[in-house]
């Protein structure tokens, strides 16, 4: 179609082409990704729509130097949870996790200062359930699965389905050795349930479901109803999702903090979202996991019920009574008597608090790197504080969602969907022709209309958050995350994930706080063919493939030479140890401790008397390059004394090609 002469101004100033990906570094985000040694991922549907680069993503992370990645060698990083920080002062007790991810299509900034080509927000999710570390096979456990293809679906072939038939569907559906985060009722109730036939779809076409109406799978982004995981596509184009989802919204960054006041009251968090809920015939009191209607006339003209659900943190079974469970209130925690995600009835759940909303950071337009400050995008989330103290597993999930003024988002409805016939005319078409005042040389706009506005993700595999230890002065402590991101290769055969680094590569604390040191990494980061749009190789040291870190502390970050363990300078010398992986309240000599860190956990000690089998007196040798030592260090969680306490990965530290170096700064205690 042709754009009216005089509308060119105004077309000149469009983006005319809006991608963009979003990768997260820290967690490591997987793209899609699972153990596969190529570039490429091998399933961009294997768990959730990233519409991502098939780069990118990073390998599960691994307990053993050999070995598969069976789930039970498949390594989750574990992180303590926050103590009970509302009862203290100071955000004493809070757990601090710095996640890091590179955005390619700008983000953040204000208008004035740093002009914007698209509008964009960024979103920070999690979703948890206690841990059971023995169970893979269950049927909603999550997990990365151990190859790389998508769980099954099929679609139930009539309405009246009874719970057997749900149930042995769902049972021949997912499988123990794939992927899953969200459960299967998710999806197959995203598939039954009609499309919100109020948004706007400009002029795709979208399709319908085996029952002959379009359903929630099929959105303007993804108007075929391509099936990710178990991911509900209209869940995941929009925000905040009008039904109940598992997501808890950790954080949400806006380009205009205008937008706070809105997302934080309309964030499931906070405020109930609505499903209709139908009973199966023969069992009057056990709901269907799946209704078509999605609103309250439908529904109740349906026999259905219209029912509020209310997100929440974890459940809270011990309360067993309303009354108990609202009284409970109190003591920094929040109780709800609430309808949980999927629950048939009320029940008492620990409540959420609104996400934290903030202006995003200031990136640039199409470039996937660095934002001010020569860091990537970074948001620190407060971690959680589960009052039951159980280990939870989790999985964490980032959107990065993008969209133009071609129309305004908020104000577009299916009321301008394309409809010729009543002649309304969508206000993006695709590819369209503009006139530009040549006469009839008419000039194509790339717009595809299943992208102007456009969501991307990354999640990360699945990670653990666990209790703190019971100390007094633990529970009090402000805890700080000290990981590793990227992986094995050169700044070209990594792009877009990145190569190695501490992460936070620079942290200023305290003498009173803590840290946790901790990494993981894979044996399988080869990098081969097929490469897809970029190089493959695995430049690095060691063994081709593997990841390894370690923690040596050195004197001067100009050099890259380790301090020798007696330097009076040491920053394990004076380090009180808190927790280690092997030993809840450890006596690990600081030189021990140096020991453990040096290896990745190869070593526990010296001293064969002390550690027997793991003792460097007794095992067999480590190989300099850390080849037999784990992909993964468990971590230990240390207060470390005032200092600019400088430390390396000997390894992977090469100077020129790569650095893996990092600096703790512990302020001087001013009182
Ligand atoms: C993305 O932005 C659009 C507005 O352009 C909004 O309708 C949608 O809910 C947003 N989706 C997410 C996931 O943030
Ligand atoms: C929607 O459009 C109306 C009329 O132009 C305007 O007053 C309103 O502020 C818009 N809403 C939003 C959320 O932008
Ligand atoms: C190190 O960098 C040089 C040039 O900067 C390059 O030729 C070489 O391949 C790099 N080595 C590795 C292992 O990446
Ligand atoms: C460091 O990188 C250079 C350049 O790629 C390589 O030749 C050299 O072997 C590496 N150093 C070590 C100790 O492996």
């Amino acid at each position: 179609m042709m754009i009216p002469r005089g509308a060119y101004l105004i077309v000149l100033a469009l983006v005319l082409r809006v991608q963009g990906d979003v990768y997260l570094h820290n967690p490591r985000g997987s793209n899609n990704r699972l153990n596969e040694n190529t570039a490429n991922r091998q399933n961009a549907n294997r768990a959730f729509d990233s519409q991502n680069n098939n780069r990118g993503g990073y390998n599960v992370g691994e307990t053993n130097a050999n070995g598969n990645t069976q789930e039970q060698n498949q390594y989750r990083m574990q992180y303590f949870a926050s103590a009970n920080y509302e009862t203290m002062a100071n955000d004493a007790g809070k757990s601090f996790y710095t996640l890091e991810w590179t955005n390619q299509h700008g983000c953040g900034g204000s208008e004035d200062t740093d002009p914007h080509k698209l509008n964009c927000n960024i979103v920070i999710q999690y979703m948890c359930q206690p841990d059971a570390d023995t169970a893979q096979g269950d049927d909603d456990t999550i997990r990365n699965g151990e190859n790389t293809n998508t769980q099954n679906h099929q679609p139930r072939n009539n309405e009246n389905e009874n719970q057997q038939q749900a149930a042995n569907r769902k049972n021949n559906n997912v499988q123990a050795n794939r992927f899953l985060q969200e459960q299967w009722e998710a999806y197959d109730g995203c598939y039954i349930r009609e499309r919100n036939a109020g948004l706007f779809t400009a002029d795709q076409k979208l399709k319908n479901n085996n029952q002959g109406y379009s359903s929630a799978i099929f959105t303007r982004q993804n108007p075929n109803g391509q099936r990710r995981g178990y991911e509900c596509p209209e869940e995941r184009d929009y925000y905040p999702y009008w039904h109940p989802t598992q997501w808890r919204d950790a954080a949400i960054l806006v380009g205009d903090v205008a937008q706070c006041e809105y997302y934080q009251a309309e964030s499931f968090n906070v405020k109930q979202a609505y499903e209709c809920v139908e009973y199966y015939d023969n069992n009057n009191n056990q709901r269907k996991h799946a209704s078509r209607y999605n609103n309250e006339a439908d529904c109740t003209a349906n026999d259905g019920e219209w029912l509020a659900f209310t997100n929440y943190l974890e459940k809270a079974p011990t309360l067993a009574t309303e009354q108990a469970c609202t009284q409970a209130t109190g003591n920094g925690v929040e109780y709800v008597w609430g309808r949980p995600w999927n629950g048939n009835d009320e029940e008492c759940l620990v409540a959420l608090k609104a996400p934290d909303c903030q202006q995003a950071p200031w990136t640039r337009v199409n470039h996937n790197g660095n934002t001010r400050g020569g860091e990537a995008s970074r948001y620190t989330m407060t971690l959680p504080f589960f009052p039951s103290q159980d280990t939870m597993r989790c999985a964490m999930r980032l959107r990065y969602n993008i969209s133009t003024d071609d129309y305004d988002p908020w104000n577009t409805t299916s009321a301008q969907n394309q409809d010729t016939a009543n002649n309304v005319q969508s206000p993006v078409q695709q590819n369209p022709y503009v006139d530009i005042g040549a006469d009839h040389t008419a000039l194509r706009l790339a717009i595809n209309t299943a992208q102007t506005g456009r969501t991307f993700q990354d999640r990360s595999h699945a990670i653990k958050i666990m209790p703190r230890p019971q100390a007094a002065e633990v529970q009090a402590a402000k805890i700080y995350n000290l990981n590793v991101r990227g992986k094995r290769g050169n700044i070209v055969q990594t792009y877009p994930a990145v190569e190695y680094d501490f992460m936070p590569n620079r942290l200023e604390i305290t003498p009173e706080d803590m840290v946790h040191i901790q990494w993981t990494g894979s044996n399988r980061h080869n990098n081969n063919a097929p490469g897809g749009d970029g190089q493959t190789g695995d430049a690095g040291e060691g063994q081709g493939g593997t990841d390894r870190s370690n923690f040596v502390q050195m004197s001067n970050s100009l050099e890259n030479y380790p301090t020798p363990f007696n330097d009076a300078n040491n920053m394990f010398a004076a380090a009180k140890v808190h927790w280690i992986y092997f030993d809840e309240t450890p006596d690990i000599t600081p030189e021990d401790l140096a020991i453990n860190m040096a290896s990745s956990g190869y070593y526990r000690c010296k001293n064969q008397n002390v550690c027997g089998a793991d003792s460097v007196q007794q095992k067999n040798e480590m190989n300099n390059l850390l080849n037999n030592a784990p992909p993964s260090y468990e971590g230990a969680l240390i207060q470390v004394p005032a200092g600019e306490h400088k430390y390396m990965s000997t390894r992977n530290n090469n100077f020129s090609n790569r650095s893996q170096k990092g600096m703790l700064k512990v302020a001087t205690p001013t009182a």
